[in-house]
């Protein structure tokens, strides 16, 4: 199973953005964390950011050629991004959309997402294992039996 983690719109300054919500560990850090669950799943994953709408787009739209799962948080593009709705929708790519925070929990804005309905599920809340969580999802739906770890 390949997996293409897909990072948003400032997910880059992460470590130094807004710790209390975001915590305190850099993107790398968390890649690096993605990295080693997804060795001992046997997935392989690959890693992408971008703060561009439309770089974002075509990482999507070529997904299609050489992914089977896209872990995706759109960042604030989460929001509004009709855009990116249609590039998942139109990927054909199965796409689990995460959050650090619980978007929910936070400014009214922020509680509606207008990616999510497109994709297998939505995971938000858990800092860096909404990341984690979203593998064993897709390890399990690849017939792994994440109770048995
Ligand atoms: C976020 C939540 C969004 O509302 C916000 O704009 C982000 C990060 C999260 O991971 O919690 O950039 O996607």
């Amino acid at each position: 199973m390949k997996v293409l983690v897909l990072h948003g719109p400032n997910l880059n300054l992460l470590g130094r953005r807004d710790p209390g919500v975001y915590g305190t560990k850099s993107l790398d850090q968390i890649n690096e964390e993605i990295e080693a669950l997804a060795s001992q799943l046997g997935l392989e994953v690959e890693f992408f950011q971008s703060n561009q709408e439309g770089v974002l787009i075509e990482r999507i739209q070529k997904a299609a050629e050489s992914y089977d799962w896209i872990v995706f948080n759109p960042g604030a593009f989460t929001h509004y991004s009709y855009a990116l709705r249609d590039a998942v929708a139109a990927a054909g790519v199965p796409t689990i959309e995460v959050h650090l925070s619980n978007i929910q929990a936070r400014e009214e804005f922020r509680s509606r997402s207008v990616i999510a309905p497109v994709c297998a599920g939505q995971i938000s809340g858990f800092g860096a294992a909404s990341y984690f969580l979203a593998l064993y999802a897709i390890f399990e739906r690849a017939g792994g039996q994440t109770g048995g770890i």
